[in-house]
């Protein structure tokens, strides 16, 4: 599936009017980039492009999830961090004609509305003067958007960057490790989590659930959770799966309340007042054991409450077992990943996916929207 992406060819990019898709989604706070992992791993592909010496090129990226035209959300707050690599780069809150540079970096394309419902006319619109569209965003791959799938369906030709070749082939090692291959989800929403699951019964031998979306399962064993947070919605499906899969399944036997009172999880040893906030000792112990068998590690999501100290202590023990771990060992997820860039774990996985519900959804598919609009298109059997 999907094997011959196009990629890169700078040759063809010389003299031609490029619009560049990335996501700079970086996270902010009070106007100020404080993580610029996402920009940092694209420019090796601007810099590629630029050395192509291209016409023009057109970045666009979304930036959080604005409704219509809000000046928090304007990319101009991410053009210092892009100036630092490229000095010369400029901001546009037009089409990107209007300013005399070669290196633009368009406004937020959430501030039109027309991106969420995917109108065709903002895609055409984006792709106004375009010779060829250069895709570096896996992260916003699974949403059906014009600045997305869109640009790609109706784009004149499309090359994807190196860093949407290394997410899709490091998911894909993890995906087809070698076995035994032990899955580690969690969390604090089920519903989000479901196909992944579901998905990782049928391709992982165990699969771990830890952190919020465990109550769910729990409950679905009829276990009282007391004031833990439950979906409801979730019970049938959790229960249908444990059913079908349950060998695979492995579930908390304990957990820490908000209290920080250690609880065995049996039918009704938990009080009303109790909030599980965090995976017990005796869980841990189990996970370990599961961690030291597997030749491939697939984390996704925290184990407890984990931006609350002392609720944190699981999902820290869990990630410095995987970083250990001698396995091919990928993690993906917003969460996870500023967990381990925490603990200054990064360089001890094998691969660090920066995408968050795009490699939920490709974990869980094998493919995302934007590679299958692609497939549909442009790619030629
Ligand atoms: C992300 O942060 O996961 C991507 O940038 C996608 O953002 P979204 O969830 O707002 O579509």
């Amino acid at each position: 599936m999907h094997t011959q992406l196009p990629q890169i060819n700078a040759k063809q990019l010389k003299n031609k009017t490029v619009l560049l898709r990335l996501d700079l989604n970086l996270v902010c706070r009070e106007g100020q980039v404080i993580d610029q992992t996402r920009w940092d791993v694209v420019v090796p592909t601007v810099r590629m492009i630029m050395s192509a010496q291209p016409k023009k090129v057109l970045i666009l990226s979304h930036f959080g999830r604005p409704s219509g035209n809000d000046p928090t959300y304007s990319t101009r707050i991410l053009l210092p961090t892009i100036q630092k690599a490229f000095p010369d780069a400029v901001h546009s809150a037009q089409d990107g004609f209007d300013v005399d540079a070669t290196l633009v970096l368009l406004e937020n394309v959430r501030f039109d509305q027309r991106e969420y419902s995917n109108d065709i006319t903002l895609s055409r619109g984006l792709l106004k003067n375009i010779d060829c569209l250069v895709y570096d965003a896996f992260s916003v791959g699974h949403r059906s958007h014009a600045s997305v799938t869109g640009v790609v369906a109706h784009a004149p030709e499309v090359q994807f960057g190196d860093h949407f070749i290394q997410e899709k082939k490091n998911i894909d090692l993890g995906m087809n490790g070698q076995t035994p291959t032990v899955a580690i989800v969690g969390g604090a929403k089920v519903s989000t989590k479901l196909s992944l699951i579901e998905s990782l019964l049928d391709s992982a031998d165990k699969v771990i659930v830890g952190g919020g979306i465990a109550n769910t399962f729990l409950a679905a064993k009829g276990i009282y959770m007391g004031s833990s947070l439950i979906e409801s919605d979730s019970i049938t499906i959790a229960s249908a799966m444990l059913k079908r899969m349950g060998n695979k399944i492995i579930l908390p036997i304990d957990g820490v309340t908000e209290h920080e009172q250690q609880v065995t999880f049996a039918k009704d040893t938990l009080k009303d007042s109790d909030k599980i906030v965090d995976v017990g000792p005796s869980s841990i112990e189990i996970f370990l054991q599961w961690i030291q068998t597997a030749n491939t590690i697939i984390w996704n999501g925290p184990l407890g409450f984990f931006e609350k100290k002392p609720f944190d202590k699981g999902s820290l023990i869990i990630a410095q077992a995987i970083a250990k771990a001698d396995a091919y060992t990928i993690v993906g997820g917003g969460d996870s990943v500023s967990l381990i860039n925490e603990l200054s774990l990064m360089n001890d996985f094998s691969y660090v996916s920066t995408s968050g519900g795009a490699f939920l959804e490709y974990v869980a598919h094998g493919s995302l929207k934007v590679l299958d609009t692609w497939s549909l298109h442009h790619e030629t059997h």
